[in-house]
């Protein structure tokens, strides 16, 4: 199982933006790592909701997952952009699609990946969005999510000064409209019979950045006590490690 930051990042020239825009993502973000280690022992089809350029899809298949992924963006350049990196990088089982979600939701079953997107949406197509979401989910699948919630103290402004920043820098075709209220999503995965745990991935970085991960009732391999509740103890360090280079 490897991870190259770099190999991942030279998959996407020559969009040198998007180049240096992977490397520095790896360099200060332990996001798809952390996500990549919570889907390991997961073998349902994964549907990455507003993909970017899809470097989770790379990373993944770094880590050694199999199963069949496909991400869906509203932005034609990076779903462009995903798919020549994609097959620059002979990535097997995966596929990239323009789609507006907040009008719009794939056919899918299977695990769903919701990572930074759903701020960008209105609380209505939010709602929608987590509901057709949280309706993909099938045995062994899982929900996964980053995002940060609607609480008060500096961190979410931060966050929301630079959600707000990547829309100015043009990276982001909308800024930010609403970050979800923490009870509000519990109550909502309660309704669907689902499980889900909290837990905070601000470490030493400045973000309000809250990693979910949701599923059916029954046992996850991502809840095997071998493997402790949560997050690994090694991406833990991750995040306090890549805090420190940021
Ligand atoms: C902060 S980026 C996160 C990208 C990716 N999930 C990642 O973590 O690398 C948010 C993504 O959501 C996409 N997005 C925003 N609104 C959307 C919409 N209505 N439909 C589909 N994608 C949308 C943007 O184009 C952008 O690629």
């Amino acid at each position: 199982m490897t991870f190259a930051p770099r190999d991942i990042a030279r998959h996407y020239l020559p969009h040198r933006t998007h180049y240096y825009y992977a490397r520095s993502k790896f360099a200060t973000d332990p996001l798809y790592r952390v996500v990549a280690e919570a889907l390991i022992d997961t073998h349902r089809p994964l549907l990455d909701v507003g993909c970017g350029i899809g470097l989770l899809a790379h990373v993944l298949r770094g880590q050694g997952f199999t199963a069949a992924y496909s991400g869906v963006d509203v932005d034609s350049g990076k779903i462009r952009s995903a798919t020549a990196a994609a097959n620059r990088a002979g990535l097997q089982a995966t596929q990239f699609r323009e789609m507006d979600l907040s009008r719009d939701f794939p056919q899918h079953r299977g695990s769903v990946a919701l990572l930074d997107i759903v701020q960008f949406l209105e609380p209505a197509a939010q709602d929608a969005l987590l509901e057709s979401a949280l309706a993909c989910l099938d045995t062994g699948a899982v929900l996964i999510m980053r995002t940060g919630l609607a609480r008060p103290g500096w961190r979410l402004r931060f966050t929301r000064g630079v959600d707000w920043m990547a829309r100015i820098a043009r990276w982001m075709n909308v800024g930010p409209k609403a970050y979800p209220v923490r009870e509000e999503l519990e109550q909502r995965f309660a309704r669907h019979g689902v499980q889900a745990r909290f837990e905070s991935l601000s470490g030493r970085l400045p973000f309000e950045n809250w990693l979910i991960v949701a599923h059916h009732g029954e046992p996850s391999p991502i809840d095997r006590p071998d493997q402790g509740k949560g997050v690994p103890a090694n991406s833990r360090q991750a995040v306090a490690t890549q805090g420190l280079q940021s």
